[in-house]
């Protein structure tokens, strides 16, 4: 990005390749030439509130305060998201519940807002015909901020505009007077969804197998290709044989068969030569 006399920062091209390194070392997450005018105007709130100028104050603050990662990730991160996105994956997702019948963990590991994880929900209340039924969903973020508003389950009227009138009506509350514009999860279904802060770079990740289903859709995107393979193989291993992988539209691993086998569009099954329960 040109430096303008006009620009309220000093932000330096160094600036960018130092914080796209940063990310990049913390998230996974590679952003390309043309985000640095993103980054730009993603930082200048923090900077504002810290009274800094430039942006390499800023990167030397950063480096200083490990506490400042969370809001540095919060405010880099890309969270569009939509109820329902990609329709069919729920289909698939209704078709494979009713053929594997049984307790099932189903983890949603980049789960934004939270409206994928509770279209999960709404899927799974549907197929077992009530709230209380024995899957459990896990759902991840590494962006604390659209945690909290995933936990919260509050959406503007206009998110659920294409919802079925039947989805409307048994899962979500409207809003009235002040809130009219807003809708709410109804509880029965918010509390089969539980929320956490889960970074997929890190060794460890806070939750054990099996893994029955896996949706890790539209965050790849973000990674480059050792990073996604290296993550997909350790999900890999938390599945069992008839495990699902969910992946987003632009996510293909037709050509990994050493870890999965296409099984649909977007859909794979686990390749067994993987350990299982890793
Ligand atoms: C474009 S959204 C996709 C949301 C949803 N899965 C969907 O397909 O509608 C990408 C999400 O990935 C998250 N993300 C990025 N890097 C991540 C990481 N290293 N670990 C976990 N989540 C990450 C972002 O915070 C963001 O919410």
């Amino acid at each position: 990005m040109a430096r303008h006399d006009q620009q309220e920062f000093v932000y330096e091209p160094d600036d960018f390749e130092q914080i796209r390194h940063a990310l990049y070392l913390k998230s996974g997450i590679r952003l390309i030439d043309s985000k640095d005018t993103l980054v730009y105007s993603r930082l200048t709130p923090r900077l504002r509130a810290l009274s800094l100028h430039k942006f390499s104050h800023y990167l030397s603050y950063l480096n200083a305060t490990p506490d400042e990662d969370e809001y540095f990730i919060n405010a880099l991160t890309t969270n569009l998201t939509s109820f329902f996105r990609e329709p069919h994956h729920f289909d698939t997702l209704a078709t494979y519940l009713r053929r594997n019948p049984g307790s099932k963990t189903i983890w949603c590991a980049a789960s934004s807002t939270g409206e994928e994880a509770y279209s999960i929900a709404m899927t799974v209340a549907e197929v077992f015909g009530c709230f209380d039924n024995p899957v459990t969903i896990i759902a991840s973020d590494i962006d604390s901020e659209v945690l909290r508003t995933a936990k919260q389950g509050i959406y503007r009227r206009e998110a659920i505009e294409k919802l079925s009138s039947e989805h409307k009506r048994c899962f979500f509350h409207r809003g009235k007077g002040t809130y009219k514009d807003q809708v709410r999860i109804v509880p029965e279904l918010a509390k089969n969804v539980s929320f956490r802060r889960i970074n997929l770079m890190e060794p460890n990740w806070p939750l054990s197998g099996p893994v029955d289903i896996i949706f890790c859709r539209n965050v790849m995107i973000y990674f480059d290709k050792q990073t996604q393979l290296t993550i997909l193989k350790r999900m890999v291993a938390l599945m069992p044989d008839n495990g699902m992988y969910v992946a987003g539209h632009s996510e293909n691993y037709n050509k990994n068969p050493e870890l999965v086998t296409p099984v649909g569009k977007t859909l794979y099954r686990p390749n067994r030569e993987v350990q299982c329960y890793g």
